[in-house]
């Protein structure tokens, strides 16, 4: 099978799996993902079918999504071999899509990536940030009914996992202080970087403005 063609079949996967998402995780991210991803990929010397197929595959098996992420990571597992991946690269894209996550990147000992792996990670969160990044966050917000606003809390910079799980607990304004606003330090590549930087400045404009228009001062 040639690589275009396992591209192809991971495609296909990646969307019978992800296309009835509702929460800001549909194929359209995945495809976002996946072109930024290329971009990166021209400055960097990784493995073009390990970060491609690792990008397709990223949010597949998110334990936000599907209640045994295990049960996913085998099926996932079974797929690769099938279309003629090596037990290698099985394992280099399931160790990635495992450990690319915020949550695992702030922890004690964050894992280390591979080059594929920091450009997987770099590429789905630039797809946080920037206008993409505001209104993904609504949209996530309006599915779990999460208020807007609320400044007596703002900026509360983390949670601990309970709070976070207790969505009624967190606005939407807050997860920018929370996660995207950090995002852009925690870039992994140069490309990537570049690009954050902007859309970064872009979220601190809008919550300028939205501030303002809070306090009626515009
Ligand atoms: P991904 O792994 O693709 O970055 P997440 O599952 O972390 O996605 O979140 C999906 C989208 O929803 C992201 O754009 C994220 O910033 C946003 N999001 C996640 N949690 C919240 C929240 N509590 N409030 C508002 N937006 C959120
Ligand atoms: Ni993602």
């Amino acid at each position: 099978m040639t690589n275009e063609a396992q591209l192809a079949a991971i495609k296909k996967f990646s969307f019978d799996k992800m296309s009835g998402d509702a929460t800001g995780h549909n194929f359209d991210h995945i495809q976002r993902v996946i072109k930024t991803a290329k971009r990166i990929l021209q400055t960097e010397d990784a493995d073009p079918l390990i970060t491609l197929a690792a990008a397709y595959l990223h949010d597949v098996a998110d334990d936000k999504l599907v209640d045994d992420p295990a049960a996913l990571e085998h099926e996932i597992k079974e797929f690769l071999l099938s279309i003629d991946f090596s037990e290698e690269q099985v394992d280099e894209v399931l160790y990635i899509i495992h450990n690319l996550s915020f949550s695992k990147s702030l922890s004690k000992n964050p894992p280390k990536l591979s080059l594929a792996g920091q450009i997987v990670q770099d590429s789905d969160r630039l797809d946080a940030i920037g206008a993409i990044g505001i209104i993904r966050a609504i949209y996530y917000g309006g599915a779990h009914a999460e208020t807007i606003y609320d400044p007596t809390i703002e900026p509360r910079q983390s949670m601990n996992k309970a709070e976070y799980r207790n969505l009624n607990n967190e606005t939407i304004i807050n997860h920018f202080y929370e996660k995207l606003l950090k995002l852009t330090a925690m870039m992994n590549t140069p490309t990537a970087k570049k690009i954050a930087e902007k859309r970064h400045q872009y979220m601190l404009d809008f919550l300028d403005e939205f501030k303002a228009e809070w306090d009626a001062e515009k």
